[in-house]
């Protein structure tokens, strides 16, 4: 393809918000997860043939593969209002109680990260998932009394980055469950595409190919390079951004080929350099890395596992030959290797 009708251009000017617009509103403008988006779309039809809410559905899958945009996708395909929380705010069984009440037909709950819910939260949640009803007491000591509130039909969606931690009683309410995939690279470059033509910039396919590349699987990801990019060309005044400008500014964000980080080549090479490639715990690397555990933990090894850089064995984490090699590190056995030849006696 010519590089001039590769160009991808987009004059509409934006008359609000640009991230309500970035997210796809509709099923059929969600690009990527095929399998899931089928069924949805399949069980949304059903769903509204019958004039019932959609079955209380559970999405699971890493940060930023579009969980939240799913539960305002569907919210809006079932003609339903989009309610928002997550599992922590919920602290109180009150709290719960209030936001169920507030609920229409067909209103769409999204509770974020509901893994996170408390235990007696999560009993209240039963009842009005099962039966939308809700159980509550009234009152303290002997005046205590339980009354029975209807709701109307509604439907929950749950979203979590730890579906393992869910117990099973709530895990067991959701009438589906899908898990969502990491998107591949064609994909990321759709959703790029659309986010250019969201926020007016002007982009090369090859720019286009170049930032999905290295957004590792995630839309988020992507469209933050994106808008990371646009910034580094609008610095520079140019107007279009092409292969060579989108480089550079990844390359200035210390983005490599593969999408690694600086935070992570750093947790590789405090992994390697101060700890002879491991085994180390969580907790020296994290102190080493002056980070907090839960970061390295969540934020900066998931990405390093799924590309087989490191390895969490039972005894702590280890530098993998790959990890060596991306460093380009010569890996020096700590303990040489057995010599079958030689024997003490
Ligand atoms: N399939 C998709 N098509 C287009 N854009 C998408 C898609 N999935 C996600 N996005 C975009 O990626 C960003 C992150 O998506 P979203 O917030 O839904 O992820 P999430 O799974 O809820 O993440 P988290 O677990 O961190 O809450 C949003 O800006 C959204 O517009
Ligand atoms: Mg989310």
């Amino acid at each position: 393809m010519k590089k001039s009708s590769a160009r991808l251009v987009s004059e509409q000017p934006l008359s609000m918000e640009e991230d309500v617009f970035i997210r796809p509103q509709r099923l059929n403008e969600f690009v990527g997860q095929a399998k899931v988006v089928n069924k949805l779309s399949i069980f949304i039809k059903a769903a509204k043939a019958r004039d019932e809410p959609l079955d209380h559905s559970l999405f699971c899958g890493p940060p930023g593969l579009g969980k939240t945009t799913l539960a305002g996708v569907i919210a809006r395909e079932m003609g339903g209002e989009l309610k928002t929380t997550t599992g922590p705010a919920i602290s109180r069984t009150g709290d719960l109680a209030a936001i169920l009440s507030s609920l229409k037909l067909k209103d769409v709950l999204f509770i974020d990260e509901i893994h996170r819910l408390s235990p007696h939260v999560e009993e209240v949640l039963y009842s009005a998932m099962e039966d939308f009803s809700l159980n509550i007491i009234i009152g303290k000591g002997p005046m205590a009394r339980s009354i029975r509130l209807t709701l109307p039909k509604f439907t929950l969606i749950g979203a979590t980055t730890k579906p393992t931690l869910l117990s099973a009683p709530l895990r067991g309410r959701f009438g589906i469950v899908e898990q969502l995939d990491y998107y591949s690279v064609d994909e990321l470059a759709n959703i790029v595409l659309r986010g250019a033509s969201v926020l007016s910039v002007t982009i090369d396919e090859e720019a286009v190919v170049e930032i999905a590349r290295r957004s590792r699987g995630t839309p988020r990801v992507a469209l933050r390079l994106l808008r990371r990019v646009r910034d580094v060309a609008d610095a520079r005044k140019m107007k279009v951004i092409n292969l060579q400008i989108a480089k550079y500014a990844l390359d200035l964000l210390g983005i490599d080929e593969n999408g690694i980080d600086e935070q992570e080549r750093k947790l590789l090479s405090v992994l390697i350099e101060l700890f002879g490639g491991g085994p180390v715990g969580l907790s020296t690397l994290a102190a080493a890395m002056s980070e907090e555990e839960r970061t390295v933990e969540e934020i900066y090894e998931p990405f390093l596992l799924r590309n087989g850089l490191i390895e969490r064995t039972k005894v702590g984490r280890v530098a993998t030959k790959k990890a060596y090699d991306l460093l380009g590190i010569e890996r020096v056995k700590a303990f040489p290797e057995k010599d079958e030849n030689l024997t003490l006696f």
